[in-house]
């Protein structure tokens, strides 16, 4: 067996890490880029390792049952939702079967049985935030790249998997309800009229460099503009359009931003229009009312806000509170958790990196009438040591949501020493939450396991995990 080499008739047997399938041969695993569980598929081999060998499918020979006909324009070249092939109910299996392999093989844990995944009532338009990158030259497919007439147009759309410098142009995504496609396609309609340069991501030159939509089921919409200076006319052509078209957008922002690279959270934002912040509503989970959720360009909402509904539901009835307990929220963001339990507890402390989203988490509890939250901004593996503990309460209850990395193995032995009675941790990567309850199995026992869909056709599950001192 060699690279380059044909494998014939593989009868592709489950979906591995990554959203890569997998398959076997002569009882060595074979991962491939391609093909959907079930189906029977030639390979190319493109990798060979001792343990396992990687294939890309060149030819599907009998289509599998479990397979649907994805329904975006954009299928194949977009990485964003890569299993919209594979049927939803298979694509739930799958995505349980993720939590369950993460907490066997890396955990190594015992565990109660895990609920069935909740599903996503919305399948498609369930995201509230979507970031668009601006191109001088999008890419071309490979028809494109031999005609005669080399064909050099601007793209405001996503980036090719794993290529940092090529975006596709986007033509329509189902991933965000209206107004995001036709706020997309009006930015670029008036950038090419007014000649404004979209970024050259390789030459590191141009002006437009990205566009953010962020949106609410209120029907609230912030639009936040990149550009690499300030050249206030060529913005604002931008802007008045935006005003004048879509009466829904309320938040009207941009940045300058010089920098080699497009984050902002070291950047200041300009609020050219509107509020500097969009407005979210979310149910209290005794269902007596909403709470209301203010954020700011820089602050993180989970991006499925009907979903994150669920998911904090989830982690209060887990949490099970009776009013007396001190709650600390770990990785609180603007404070959505926080808040959320605060009526069923006695007072919450909630920690996060983002200064920003701290003031909002504080104005969150303001204009909901919370008045049992304290906040604190910082790096949680600095903040949270035994005199933080002593001076703002030792946690009955811990709910912690980090980001994909997991909690940084100190913050892991902080929880240890800190020792409150039940732990919620609320993850959207299982490997490193099974990581970090195998840390915390010294002195834990899982009594809960909840897997939630935040986003269907991906290859992502979000997973809710209830644990008891012993
Ligand atoms: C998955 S989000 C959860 C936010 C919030 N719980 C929610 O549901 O909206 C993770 C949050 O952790 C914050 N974060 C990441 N690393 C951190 C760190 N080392 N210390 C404190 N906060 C951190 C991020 O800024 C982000 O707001």
């Amino acid at each position: 067996m060699k690279k380059g080499d044909i494998l014939r008739d593989i009868v592709v047997e489950t979906m591995a890490a990554e959203g890569k399938c997998l398959s076997r041969v002569d009882g060595r695993v074979l991962f491939l880029h391609g093909g959907a569980p079930g189906d029977v598929v030639d390979a190319e081999i493109v990798k060979i390792k001792s343990s396992f060998l990687e294939g890309k499918v060149t030819a599907i020979k009998q289509l599998s049952p479990q397979r649907t006909t994805p329904f975006c324009r954009h299928f194949g070249t977009c990485g964003g939702c890569s299993w919209q092939h594979i049927n939803y109910e298979t694509q739930l299996y799958y995505k349980q079967k993720q939590v369950t392999d993460n907490l066997e093989r890396i955990g190594g844990l015992s565990f109660p049985e895990i609920q069935s995944i909740y599903p996503s009532a919305k399948t498609k338009y369930y995201r509230n935030r979507l970031d668009f990158t601006f191109s001088a030259e999008r890419w071309l497919t490979r028809e494109e790249l031999h005609l005669d007439k080399k064909l050099i147009e601007p793209a405001l759309g996503y980036h090719i998997p794993r290529k940092y410098d090529k975006v596709f142009d986007v033509v329509e995504c189902h991933l965000q309800a209206d107004p995001s496609n036709p706020i997309r396609l009006a930015v670029k309609d008036e950038a090419i009229k007014h000649n404004i340069p979209f970024f050259d991501l390789r030459k590191q030159i141009g002006f437009l460099r990205t566009l953010t939509v962020r949106s609410t089921n209120t029907g609230e919409v912030m639009i936040i503009l990149q550009v690499t200076y300030e050249k206030i006319e060529w913005i604002e052509a931008i802007l008045k359009r935006l005003a004048n078209d879509f009466p829904s957008i309320t938040s009207f922002n941009y940045i300058i931003n010089g920098k080699r690279n497009d984050t902002f959270h070291d950047l200041d934002i300009i609020c050219w229009k509107g509020n500097p912040y969009i407005t979210e509503t979310m149910p209290r989970p005794d269902g007596k009312g909403d709470l209301q959720f203010r954020v700011g360009p820089k602050s993180f909402y989970q991006t499925n806000s009907d979903q994150a509904y669920h998911l904090y539901k989830i982690a209060w009835e887990m949490a099970a509170l009776n009013g007396d307990e001190v709650v600390y929220d770990l990785y609180t963001g603007t404070g959505t958790i926080a808040n959320f339990v605060a009526r069923d507890c006695k007072k919450v402390v909630g920690l996060e990196y983002v200064a920003a989203a701290i003031e909002d988490a504080k104005i969150n509890s303001e204009i909901n009438s919370i008045n049992n939250t304290t906040f604190f901004a910082g790096d949680i593996k600095d903040l949270l040591d035994q005199s933080f503990l002593t001076t703002n309460g030792t946690p009955d209850l811990i709910i912690t949501d980090p980001p994909r990395a997991g909690m940084h193995e100190d913050v892991c032995k902080m929880l240890l020493a800190a020792e409150s009675k039940k732990i919620v941790y609320v993850s959207c990567n299982p490997a490193t939450q099974a990581r970090d309850l195998k840390i915390l199995s010294e002195k834990y026992d899982i009594t809960a396991i909840q897997p939630v869909d935040m986003f269907p056709h991906t290859m992502h599950v979000e997973n809710v995990v209830a644990l008891r001192l012993r």
